[in-house]
């Protein structure tokens, strides 16, 4: 058994969550369920970033402490991730004391090292990205990714030498063809980091919202320093649990913060002697109806009430077959009623329904005895789950969901080009046996194959088909009218 953990990217929590950070969290649950079927001992992280002055900001907008703000706000991502199956095994907060000590730890680590020196800071920096820019990397003199005005900053601040460590990484990139994927964002961060790595500002001392740093009570640490580490504090780094699972075998995130993760965390890494991460993962950014998703201009969609009307998994597959990982998407609710429908309700519902109606009517609920002979069946059964994992190896979620319709339709198909009521009346009882246990094989098979799309789902395929007495039970998908909803 070999372990495997993965981690994705600690959301902000300045709002409830939104439908990126619902893809971003699917995706690694995907994944690490798929590893779990495996029988892998997998570990699988996600958490909030409670920290800086973002959440402060938001926070003080509402009247609140920023403590008192994200104790609830981070329980809206838990409630939501509970909503959805996200299987994680730890959700880490970055206020959590455990968490705070071990960044303490590392911080002055690099400090006693002499990678840390005071200085002082005066540029632009995005409250939106918590991020320092420099002129030549802003679109229209505003902040690439969100396309706002940027405020300047002067002051006294702590800097790591991180381009001690340049060279370093740049040739662990071009060594490593797989440490980041997929190749569009490795050659990103390569001829960005060609371009040259400036000394990064790792403290503040104009806001308070933060860890403080050890060997100086005016500063708090920088909320990415601090951030980061969560991706070794929720291991209890250096005990038991980081020995087992680091280094992480994927780190899942987005292309926003690209940079912070295969320049910043391979520096801090490598700064305190602690193992690189073996792979970072980029997924593209979702839109809603092609727009870029902004609170402010509207351009939202809220999860729960996707989840309430349409169920987790029918959202949980809509993400993942219409998405190809690590490119952008497109949500729209009148697009996911459509695979909803044609999809969910008539390939893979009426399938199981049929299947199961033919077991209830034709042999008394009792699946019958009999080895699949049928040379083109008995191929592809054969080959299925192979042809599945080989996409899901590569994290071609689409290709593999691509594959397992591929075997739904055929065995739609199978069953209108077979007309077993033809083979009752003339009492072809060997043909008719042989044909419910290929659809039965698949049946099973398919479950399988979708458990880490849809849980519940096989879960429930699985309890039907597997009881002493098959009855064919209600569709596992309705219909939806799609002149009901908005799209
Ligand atoms: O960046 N589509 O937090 P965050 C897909 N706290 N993914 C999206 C997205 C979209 N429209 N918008 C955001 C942070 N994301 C930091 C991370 S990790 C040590 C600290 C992704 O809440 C984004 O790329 O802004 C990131 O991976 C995750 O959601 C959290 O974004
Ligand atoms: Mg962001």
């Amino acid at each position: 058994m070999s372990k495997f953990y993965i981690t994705t990217a600690i959301d902000y929590p300045s709002a409830p969550p939104h439908i990126g950070h619902v893809y971003e969290k699917v995706c690694a649950d995907v994944i690490a369920r798929w590893h779990r079927n495996a029988g892998d001992d997998v570990f699988f992280s996600t958490g909030t970033d409670e920290h800086g002055l973002k959440i402060q900001r938001y926070a003080s907008k509402l009247k609140q402490e920023p403590q008192e703000f994200v104790d609830k706000m981070s329980g809206e991502f838990i409630g939501l991730w509970e909503k959805l199956n996200i299987s994680y095994d730890s959700f880490i907060r970055t206020t959590q004391d455990g968490h705070m000590e071990i960044v303490r730890d590392i911080f002055k680590k690099i400090y006693d090292k002499g990678d840390i020196y005071k200085d002082w800071y005066e540029g632009l920096y995005c409250v939106d990205c918590e991020a320092f820019y420099a002129e030549k990397d802003l679109k229209d003199s505003l902040c690439p990714v969100h396309n706002k005005k940027l405020e300047e900053i002067k002051e006294e601040s702590y800097f790591f030498n991180m381009s001690k460590y340049q060279e370093k990484i740049l040739e662990h990139i071009l060594d490593n063809k797989d440490f980041v994927r997929p190749e569009t964002r490795r050659n990103e961060i390569i001829n960005r980091i060609k371009e040259g790595v400036r000394n990064l500002s790792v403290s503040r001392s104009s806001f308070n919202w933060g860890i403080r740093l050890p060997m100086d009570e005016k500063h708090i640490i920088f909320v990415w320093f601090d951030a980061l580490i969560n991706y070794i504090s929720v291991l209890g780094y250096p005990q038991e649990r980081f020995k087992r699972y680091w280094p992480a075998d994927i780190h899942l995130i987005g292309k926003d913060i690209l940079w912070f993760h295969a320049m910043v965390w391979p520096a801090i890494l490598l700064a305190a002697d602690i193992e690189l991460p073996k792979s970072i993962f980029v997924h593209g950014f979702i839109n809603i109806k092609g727009e870029k998703i902004s609170k402010s201009k509207g351009v939202t969609v809220d999860p729960l009430e996707l989840i309430n009307k349409y169920g987790a998994d029918a959202l949980r597959y809509f993400l993942l077959r219409e998405i190809r990982f690590g490119e952008d998407g497109d949500f729209s609710e009148g697009a996911f009623i459509k695979r909803l429908n044609s999809d969910l309700a008539n390939d893979l519902g009426n399938f199981v329904y049929r299947t199961l109606t033919m077991i209830e009517k034709y042999f008394n609920g009792h699946i019958p005895a009999a080895v699949i002979a049928d040379g083109r069946w008995k191929q592809k059964l054969d080959k299925f789950s192979d042809e599945v994992n080989l996409h899901m190896s590569n994290l071609d979620f689409n290709l593999a969901l691509d594959k397992i319709w591929e075997l739904i339709n055929m065995a739609n198909k199978y069953i209108e080009d077979t007309k077993p009521w033809n083979l009752v009346k003339k009492e072809n009882i060997d043909a008719l046996q042989q044909f419910i246990c290929i659809l039965v094989d698949a049946i099973r098979k398919i479950s399988h194959a979708i458990s880490p799309f849809m849980p519940q789902t096989a879960k429930s395929i699985l309890e039907q088909i597997g009881k002493d007495v098959i009855r064919k039970g209600k569709p596992l998908f309705p219909r939806i009218d799609i002149l009901k909803s908005e799209n």
